[in-house]
């Protein structure tokens, strides 16, 4: 499935391959496919349709959101005093996250549709890949969201409504961040179904905008918890 796995290759490096399932690719390396493949890819992708830039802008902007959102209503309590206490200001933020990710699955959606399949992917295994991950990916995300609740899945840290504990049962205990990665697996697999390698770059894109907010989110949540247990340790 990954690249790492693709570019193994037991017998030496640089050794040959020939392939025969690829139309016209005889006697490349593995690592000179992935190249040629990613050449073909790029070639298949309209970078100036509108609603391209579209897809990429609401992808972006969606963690960045609600990550200055978040913490500013740390640094403030803004959003707790307009709403009137901090559940009903987190379940505000958490209704605005769920519509901004509904029109970037849509936005997303309306770019693979705008442009052309790929014949390279127009295969019934691809087909099923993909709907093996859409089940995978769904399967995470319902089940981090069932194990966090509505407020710990949607930044109720931030408003100071705290975990009792961290929750390391399934999902968790298969990945740290299962809710950005199934739903990076179910853009994976829409992308598949569709044969879109405009809805691969796409997919890409989100996976690079969770790595950065993990990034950026994981640090603090965890000074948030380290607050909390020394507070514990001085009353
Ligand atoms: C995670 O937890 C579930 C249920 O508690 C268990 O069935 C599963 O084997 C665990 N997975 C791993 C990778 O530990």
């Amino acid at each position: 499935m990954s690249g790492s796995e693709r570019n193994h290759n037991p017998a030496g490096n640089n050794r040959p391959e020939t392939l025969d399932c690829c139309g016209g690719l005889n006697n490349v390396d593995y690592s000179k496919m992935d190249v040629t493949l990613m050449e073909e890819l790029l070639k298949h992708i309209n970078f100036h349709d509108s609603s391209f830039c579209v897809a990429v802008i609401a992808i972006i902007f969606n963690p960045f959101f609600w990550n200055v959102v978040a913490r500013w209503e740390y640094r403030t309590r803004q959003l707790s005093r307009l709403f009137g206490n901090p559940y009903l200001a987190c379940y505000a933020l958490g209704f605005m996250i769920i519509l901004l990710n509904v029109y970037r699955s849509h936005s997303m959606t309306v770019a693979m549709r705008a442009q052309a399949r790929w014949g390279v992917m127009d295969r019934t295994d691809v087909f099923y890949a993909g709907i093996a991950l859409m089940v995978l990916g769904t399967l995470l995300v319902v089940s981090s969201f069932l194990a966090l609740g509505f407020t710990g899945t949607f930044l109720g840290d931030y408003f100071g409504i705290l975990m009792d504990e961290k929750v390391t049962g399934f999902p968790f205990n298969v990945t740290e961040n299962p809710m950005y990665w199934g739903s990076t697996a179910n853009y994976l697999g829409l992308a598949l179904i569709g044969a879109s390698p405009v809805g691969l770059l796409l997919t890409a894109i989100v996976a690079m905008a969770y790595k950065v907010a993990i990034r950026f989110e994981g640090p603090f949540t965890e000074q948030i918890y380290q607050q909390r247990s020394q507070r514990r340790k001085h009353e």
